[in-house]
């Protein structure tokens, strides 16, 4: 049986041992996915298990995701970009570490409702770490402009000049916001507003988008959020953060087995515990 896990703390809601199993299953491979409490004074010694036991693969949830780059072999760009590891890979003993969120975001908003992103206009809503790991993936797809937003203006402009992405990546004060809508095609919140238990809470005035735009939220609990319901009376395509859990997911599977992820059946599953 070749071995993977998630290691976090706290650990126990982790909806990804169901759901990687699932996939393990379902393209008939041997390998068991398991959750592991591990404290912020055990991660050294949680990944000289990985080292010792041969796992093949890890997932790092929060509050490892930094940290735990500092044990490792060897990093990919977009971890490097990201400034945080979630997804790592044994190659024979070197452990190589990657940022599937980002990508995994990405790929969840180019399925599930904007199949381009080149020549868009992107707003961000927010400058915290979860800003930081969609922002560089976001480039990549060649858009016109990534605009952060942020309640304190400081940290939007101290993360648009850490991207030296030629300019594609700006900050623009919170003010500003309501006239910058006219023009996004696509508004990403990345701030924690309108997460439970606050769902009647809302990042911006939904009444400011564009109508046609798409309005995107990070937040998975609740699925869909008073920020997407508000946007869709208002005439926006929504996506909700969901898909970015299950894509991170797949993606890592697709590193750790070199097979496509059976991204359908691992929805369902996901959906299945959520109810
Ligand atoms: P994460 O890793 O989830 O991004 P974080 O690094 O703590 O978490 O960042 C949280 C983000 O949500 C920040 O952009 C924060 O804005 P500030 O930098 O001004 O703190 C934003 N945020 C949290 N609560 C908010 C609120 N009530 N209104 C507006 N923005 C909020």
């Amino acid at each position: 049986t070749v071995l993977f896990g998630v290691i976090g703390d706290p650990i126990r809601h982790s909806k990804s041992p169901i759901m990687l199993n699932r996939a393990f299953k379902e393209k008939g491979i041997n390998c068991a996915y398991a959750a592991f409490h591990v404290a912020p004074n055990q991660l050294e010694q949680a990944i000289a298990g990985v080292r010792g036991l041969g796992f093949r693969g890890l997932n790092v949830t929060i509050p490892h995701k930094i940290e735990v780059m500092a044990l490792l072999d060897e990093l990919s760009e977009g971890a490097k970009a990201a400034g945080a590891v979630n997804t790592i890979v044994n190659e024979n003993g070197r452990l190589v570490g990657y940022n599937t969120d980002g990508i995994g975001y990405v790929r969840s908003l180019k399925e599930e409702i904007e199949p381009s992103l080149t020549g868009k206009t992107i707003i961000v809503l927010g400058a915290g770490g979860a800003a930081r790991g969609i922002i560089w993936a976001l480039a990549q797809e060649n858009p016109a402009a990534i605009i952060i937003a942020n309640r304190t203006e400081s940290k939007a402009s101290e993360l648009a000049a850490s991207f030296s992405l030629a300019g594609k990546v700006t900050s623009i004060p919170w003010s500003d916001l309501q006239e910058a809508c006219k023009q996004a095609d696509v508004v990403i919140n990345t701030t924690s507003v309108g997460m439970s238990p606050n769902i009647e809470k809302v990042p911006l005035d939904p009444s400011w988008l564009r109508i046609g735009s798409v309005a995107s939220d990070l937040i998975y609990n609740p699925l869909k959020t008073e920020f997407l319901k508000q946007a869709e009376l208002q005439g926006c395509r929504i996506h909700g953060g969901l898909g970015m859990f299950i894509y991170q997911g797949a993606y890592a599977f697709e590193y750790w087995t070199g097979q496509p992820a059976p991204v359908e059946e691992m929805r369902a599953v996901v959906m299945e515990s959520l109810s």
